[in-house]
């Protein structure tokens, strides 16, 4: 059997910076109480460009580090909550479009900020079942569509980007473990009530914004640090590897706090973790992507290195992934 390996990596950020000053004019908030309550100072904002759009770019630069032809790619996966169409066409099949894939497999997958996770383990189901060799997988957000720009609970947090990563046959530098997971029953502390069959699209549902991403904050902080810390020593114990053998911790990057708290339980360095949420604030399922992204192009991430993943999003779904760099 093949093993699955991740074998390059790219992102795009759009080019408007929206700063907590910025914030500061738009609503009631501060710098100060943004910066110690989640670590964010700025956030990119697609202004002319959608969702496919930026996973387009982001895609291109991990087709083209990974070396392979256009034609040897089999699968786009495209992992977003913010799809460039409520139903159809899916974001995959407008990004194949754009790189000109033919008759690739396309599709997208809806697991909100564990999207990324979900995205490999896909992948390496696919490739492992020998049905698939390459497989482009693509985290890609436009969060400030979803957002209600008056409510401070929520515009603080959240950026837009994309993030890619290509999936490959391989005999080293393997994916090594996936755990992903849900709990339905949770869902209503993260969600967008309106414009699905629930609160189907009308002038109520836009009047009392319920297209717009709604969230309980703090009772999604507490569970996401518990969950988030149990599912890292959870896969760290199952696969027989101490802490201080991890290379490179990226996780998911919704909090500063959230982000602390494991690293802490986990005795990470600074050195070991990955910390982009300062700059970009929470793109949702572009986040671990775009944060390896930047880890490979600052030279702090190598072949062979090893890295854990770790994510937690609405849903509620979370997941962690155990693997070795492919990528050169
Ligand atoms: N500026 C100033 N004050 C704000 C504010 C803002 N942008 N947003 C909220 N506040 C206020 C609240 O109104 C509240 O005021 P009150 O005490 O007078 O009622 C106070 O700050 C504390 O609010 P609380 O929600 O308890 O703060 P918190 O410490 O939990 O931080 C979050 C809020 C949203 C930053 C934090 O809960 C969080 O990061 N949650 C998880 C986010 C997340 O990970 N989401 C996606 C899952 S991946």
């Amino acid at each position: 059997m093949k093993k699955a390996s991740l074998i390059s990596v790219g992102a795009y950020t759009p080019k408007h910076i929206l700063t907590n000053f910025d914030l500061e004019k738009m609503v009631d908030t501060s710098n100060e109480w943004i910066v110690k309550r989640t670590g964010i100072n700025t956030r990119c904002i697609a202004k002319d460009e959608v969702t496919s759009d930026l996973a387009t770019k982001a895609a291109l630069v991990a087709l083209q580090r990974s070396g392979l032809d256009k034609s040897e790619i089999d699968a786009l996966i495209c992992a977003t909550v913010t799809p460039d169409y409520f139903c159809m066409p899916s974001t995959a099949c407008k990004i194949a479009s754009n790189l000109n894939l033919n008759n690739v497999t396309a599709f997208d997958i809806s697991a909100a900020c564990t999207g990324f996770i979900y995205l490999l383990d896909i992948a390496k189901s696919m490739i492992e079942s020998g049905s698939k060799k390459n497989v482009l997988i693509v985290g890609a957000e436009k969060f400030s569509s979803i957002i209600d720009w008056s409510d401070r609970s929520t515009c603080v947090l959240f950026g837009d980007g994309a993030g890619a990563a290509v999936i490959s046959a391989r005999d080293d530098n393997e994916i090594i473990d996936i755990h992903t997971s849900s709990d339905g029953s949770k869902g209503d502390l993260l969600i967008t009530p309106g414009c699905g069959t629930v609160n189907p699209a009308s002038q109520e549902v836009l009047d009392k914004k319920l297209n717009f991403l709604h969230m309980a904050g703090n009772e999604v902080f507490k569970v996401a640090v518990q969950t988030l810390t149990k599912d890292v020593v959870d896969i760290l114990e199952k696969n027989k590897i101490a802490s201080e053998q991890v290379d490179l911790f990226i996780p998911h990057q919704a909090n500063l706090r959230i982000i602390e708290a494991v690293k802490q339980r986990l005795n990470f360095t600074d050195e070991q973790c990955v910390v982009t949420v300062s700059k970009y604030g929470n793109t949702s399922s572009a986040s671990i992507p775009m944060a390896m992204n930047e880890a490979y192009e600052s030279g702090r991430l190598k072949q062979g290195d090893l890295i854990l993943l770790d994510a937690f999003g609405g849903g509620f779904t979370w997941g962690s992934a155990l693997l070795k760099f492919g990528g050169k």
